[in-house]
């Protein structure tokens, strides 16, 4: 049962110590990655066609996994139109109709989950846990924004008022929202997105990350299968200026975002630059998301979740850690306790279900970070584990370097990367100003055993996600709503009880009887 008391449970993925379970899983991932992928833009339900361009796939940089067609400016222009003309019938379906569209889709993509795990493993390098996770957690936002939906955009509430007055308070869709979102979660954000868009009336014109085109346009094909009107959603793919073609027009009524800060900066910049309706942003970005681990803390526990937190996922959420105060007593058990764990994660190709962590996203992604580690290999005061990567693909070893000091960390850093900072006991205030300084406030890690120290810093930090004694990612749907503040984002919380009252419109309704 949810906050409202609705009905609901999370989606089941399999248990991975079942062999047969997992065996047979392969098997029918190996099966349905033999149907070609083929990515095409869709406006009103007409694919558009223009030069297409191979998508290789992160595992080993040379495995052809499908082709995409991108759009150009003026196929952007049309889908908002398109989006626009069907907006009026969407908005005026009833919110338990949309609702259920939303409840098939989930239930088509548990059905078909083979192909969207493959995908999720040949185009993102996901490994299968986190691919299995991904799956869920989309699974999850369709059902849980269903009930939300009911509850927030059915008929509306009545009102109090003086005798012989009706007043009645309902939602509506804002119009036409613009979702934009991000390689690292290609299935769950990009659906997360979407589907609140679209259960809260609005038609959505859906940019997904050009590193993501394939997994996007399958789910597209399954949210239209699922009874989604063409007209009330539009796909168009391509890079960063078919995003901004689309965020700078003028008939569009919301724009949702997860990506970088800088981004998110350059869409409320155009947004408000233009001439009309004031339009909405919802952003989620990045975040230097610390933990701090005192000397109450559980080695073994610490360890575990450090290696979750920081190195799993090839660091590629933005709720990974980031950057790790240790206090000073405990600081070389700590740092000797992960830098062990580490040396048993196995690296490479996650076709493999053995493999704990893949590939990075694409080259360019892969560039970064290795400047980032050379860099760090002449600057910090000490390395404490260095891994080494497979030589084909995208690979990066997770590394653990010790700062000086936090403010040395300057950029989110996204990937398998870890700074770690000693403090005194007594320095506790210092690091919450140093997490402060920073500006972000997405997730926080913190380990201790002592009640008040987890309250005071959750009192003090405006951070979106706190977690202690345990590690900090993997928020879970209607459990843990996820979105942070400041440089992190507007606060926007995925997955929570508030998150459709931000794509909507409220309209109060008075009528003298
Ligand atoms: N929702 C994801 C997580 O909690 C963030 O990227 O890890």
């Amino acid at each position: 049962r949810d906050l409202y008391g609705a009905a609901r449970r999370n989606s089941a993925g399999i248990e991975f110590g079942d062999r047969m379970a997992v065996a047979q899983l392969r098997g029918q991932m190996d099966e349905a990655g033999k149907a070609p992928a083929e990515a095409v833009s869709l406006v009103d339900g007409k694919p558009a066609g223009g030069e297409s361009r191979v998508c290789v796939s992160p595992v080993d940089g040379e495995t052809r996994v499908g082709t995409v067609t991108e759009a150009d400016e003026a196929l952007a222009d049309k889908a908002v139109a398109a989006a626009r003309a069907g907006f009026r019938a969407w908005d005026s379906t009833p919110a338990d109709k949309r609702a259920r569209a939303l409840e098939r889709f989930a239930d088509l993509m548990e059905e078909r989950r083979a192909r969207l795990l493959y995908l999720l493993q040949a185009e993102a390098g996901k490994t299968i846990d986190d691919a299995m996770a991904e799956l869920r957690e989309a699974v999850d936002f369709c059902r849980y924004y269903a009930i939300e939906a009911r509850r927030l955009y059915g008929d509306g509430e009545e009102l109090p008022g003086p005798t012989g007055e009706s007043n009645r308070l309902r939602m509506r869709g804002r119009g036409v929202f613009v979702a934009i979102s991000p390689w690292n979660f290609p299935l769950a954000i990009f659906t997360g997105q979407i589907v609140a868009a679209l259960v809260s009336g609005n038609a959505v014109v859906a940019k997904p990350a050009e590193q993501t085109p394939l997994v996007a346009a399958e789910t597209i094909a399954l949210m239209h299968e699922a009874g989604i009107p063409h007209s009330a959603l539009h796909l168009v793919l391509g890079d960063g200026r078919i995003g901004a073609r689309l965020v700078a027009h003028d008939r569009i009524d919301g724009v949702v975002f997860t990506g970088s800060t800088e981004v998110a900066r350059l869409i409320n910049r155009t947004l408000a630059g233009k001439d009309g309706p004031i339009t909405p942003l919802i952003a989620e970005t990045g975040g230097i998301n610390a933990m701090i681990v005192d000397a109450t803390a559980l080695p073994e526990q610490v360890a575990d979740d450090v290696i979750m937190s920081a190195f799993r996922s090839a660091g590629q959420r933005c709720s990974a850690l980031r950057l790790m105060f240790v206090q000073e007593d405990v600081a070389d058990r700590m740092i000797a306790m992960i830098a062990g764990a580490a040396r048993e994660l196995t690296l490479g190709d996650p076709r493999d279900f053995a493999i704990h962590v893949g590939p990075v996203i694409d080259a360019e992604a892969k560039a970064g970070l290795d400047k980032h580690i050379e860099r760090m290999k002449r600057e910090a005061r000490a390395v404490h584990y260095a891994g080494t990567a497979p030589a084909r693909g995208t690979y990066v070893a997770p590394h653990m370097f010790e700062l000086g000091q936090a403010e040395d960390l300057e950029v989110e850093v996204f990937g398998p990367i870890l700074h770690v900072v000693r403090y005194k006991a007594s320095e506790l205030d210092a690091v919450l100003d140093a997490i402060e300084a920073k500006g972000y406030g997405l997730t926080l890690g913190l380990h201790s055993r002592i009640e008040s120290v987890v309250e005071k810093v959750a009192n003090r930090l405006a951070i979106g996600n706190v977690y202690a004694n345990r590690n900090m990612i993997g928020a879970v749907v209607g459990v843990q709503p996820f979105g942070g503040n400041g440089l992190s984002g507007t606060g926007p919380k995925a997955g929570g009880p508030h998150y459709l009252t931000r794509f909507g419109t409220e309209q109060t309704i008075t009528i003298n009887t």
